[in-house]
């Protein structure tokens, strides 16, 4: 048996075949262990989330750590090459949250297009008055071009989404579609799909959200480091873009009185593209595989080192 740590309570089923087959401590808080080093003296298994910062000096701290299972696709949270250097592997939850994720985009997308946040604080504030022949008009979705930014399995699946809304699609990638700045040119509306990456962080800058129509709108359910916050908010003040729907943010969470919140036509969620019942129990059973084949001296299922 050895000894795994949890960085979270996970209510999943797939929890039940790792406490069975090791010495489970699963971090009890509601929030993430705030000196997760602290915690892996004794770790051979580490489960992490998003919220987990392994870095250098928590592998550092865990002299006899096996195996890392992220329960998440995106690794940008773990330090790869210091886990590499002690021969760690590591695994995450791919293909899974797929569909969940480009789902998410696309209720952002049209909850933007259509402007669904306003018109409910409309009717809960008690504005509205009467219908309205030409107030709360929003954007078409068929005939409009959607820029996907990044071609991996995400940016796949909201292209096919987008297909059947009579969309069209245009996108860019490091090995297909257009170059970005051609796509920031042409699209109503910009979708984000890329991993964070030294390469990637702020690729969103505001050089890209000047190329933006003025009435384009942004939705980023990839990684908040990817858009230059400070460069986001002075656009949306500016009307450089007409809206942001934002799933991620850089931190997370976004304080309340974060200066990005007073940006209008800005609407924020709390990292959610994961978050149906289906797809977080199978990100669990994937991270409980990867851990279990790991401890096991297998290779992991699902590996990304
Ligand atoms: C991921 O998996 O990387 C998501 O951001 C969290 O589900």
């Amino acid at each position: 048996m050895a000894k795994v740590f949890v960085t979270r309570a996970l209510p999943f089923p797939a929890l039940d075949r790792l406490r069975e087959a090791h010495e489970v401590e699963e971090w009890p808080g509601e929030l993430p262990p705030e000196d997760l080093g602290a915690h892996l003296g004794e770790a051979e298994g580490l489960l992490s989330l998003v919220t987990d910062r392994v870095d250098a000096s928590v592998i550092e701290s865990a002299p006899r750590l096996k195996a890392i299972a992220n329960m998440a696709v995106g690794t940008d949270n773990i330090d790869l090459e210091a886990a590499a250097a002690r021969g760690i592997p590591v695994g995450n939850t791919p293909d899974v949250l797929t569909d969940a994720t480009a789902d998410l985009a696309f209720a952002l997308l049209l909850a933007l297009a259509r402007r669904i946040v306003p018109g409910s604080e409309m009717v809960r504030s008690g504005a509205w008055r009467t219908w309205e022949p030409a107030a709360d008009l929003g954007a078409d979705l068929a005939e409009a071009t959607l820029g996907i930014v990044g071609w991996g399995r995400i940016g796949q699946a909201v292209a096919r989404r987008a297909e059947g809304f009579g969309m069209e699609i245009v996108h860019s990638s490091r090995s297909s579609g257009v170059p970005l700045e051609e796509l920031l040119e042409r699209a109503d509306f910009v979708t984000l799909h890329t991993p964070l990456t030294p390469e990637t962080r702020h690729l969103i800058d505001a050089d890209a959200l000047a190329r933006m129509k003025p009435t384009a709108l942004l939705v980023n359910t990839a990684r908040g480091g990817v858009v230059d916050q400070d460069a986001l908010r002075t656009a949306l003040h500016e009307g450089t873009i007409a809206g942001a729907a934002l799933d991620v943010t850089d931190p997370e969470p976004l304080p309340a009185d974060h200066p990005l919140l007073d940006a209008p036509n800005l609407l924020v969620v709390p990292h959610v593209g994961s978050a149906t019942v289906r797809t977080r129990a199978k990100m669990a059973a994937m991270a409980v595989d990867n851990l279990l084949a790991a401890l096991d001296g297998r290779p992991m299922p699902y590996p990304v080192t």
